[in-house]
């Protein structure tokens, strides 16, 4: 296949990284995962010790940052200056303070920098809330997944349980429905699908199920 660009955007836990890793394997593409950026900015403020709800404190943390990627099995291993960070970046307090500090105008500029950097290089999935709208907005295919709120918490549940932590299904849900909303409601790059977009709601379908939907979708698309 070309090098082309596929855009997966869609709500919390609606399995975005999940499908974008295999797709991106199968077609031998460079997979970025862009939540994985905002969640190392965010571990790395709550590490300095700066208050989440400075922004100018949490912008000037931003030179020191360096994040980059490994490939790993099942997830691809994300580094923090050197430091790998893949399991601390999905800690219950970095997932509860993400929303936040991704709002900041300086840190969404920053990370979309970096992202359209990595796209440069050629064939690339990228999952994320703004990937269709804001940072590959010339992107070939879109795809914006959704599925229900208990759905995605059921999956996020049973991947927490497989890891040991213990959050119970109701907190699960009401994270869910608060990121969703602040993902949704901010002023910059909110979660929204592309119009060019097309949404695949994976409600009840497996995982294979929806890789085969979203290969559907992109040979037409091509
Ligand atoms: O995809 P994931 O759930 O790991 O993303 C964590 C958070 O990072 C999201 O809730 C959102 O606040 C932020 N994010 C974003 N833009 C993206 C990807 C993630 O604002 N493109």
């Amino acid at each position: 296949m070309n090098p082309i660009q596929i855009a997966i955007d869609g709500p919390a836990s609606a399995g975005k990284s999940t499908i974008a890793k295999i797709l991106a394997t199968d077609l031998n593409f460079v997979y970025v995962d862009t939540g994985a950026m905002y969640r190392t900015v965010t571990l790395a403020a709550i590490r300095a010790g700066i208050k989440l709800t400075d922004e100018a404190a949490v912008v000037a943390l931003l030179p020191e940052i360096d994040i980059s990627f490994k490939p790993g099995n099942p997830v691809q291993r994300v580094f923090l200056n050197d430091e790998e960070v893949t399991d601390d970046i999905r800690s219950v307090e970095v997932t509860a303070n993400v929303s936040a500090v991704s709002a900041y105008g300086d840190v969404r500029t920053a990370m979309t920098d970096l992202q359209r950097d990595i796209a440069a290089a050629g064939g690339v999935v990228m999952d994320g809330r703004d990937i269709g709208t804001t940072v590959l907005p010339d992107a070939e295919v879109k795809i914006f997944l959704i599925a229900s709120v208990h759905e995605r918490a059921v999956r996020r549940f049973k991947e927490n349980q497989a890891k040991g932590m213990a959050t119970t299904l109701e907190e699960l849900e009401t994270a869910i429905e608060k990121r969703d909303y602040l993902d949704s409601h901010r002023e910059i790059s909110p979660l929204q699908k592309a119009s060019d977009a097309t949404e695949l709601d994976t409600t009840g379908l497996s995982i294979q199920e929806v890789v085969a939907e979203v290969k559907r979708i992109i040979e037409n698309k091509l």
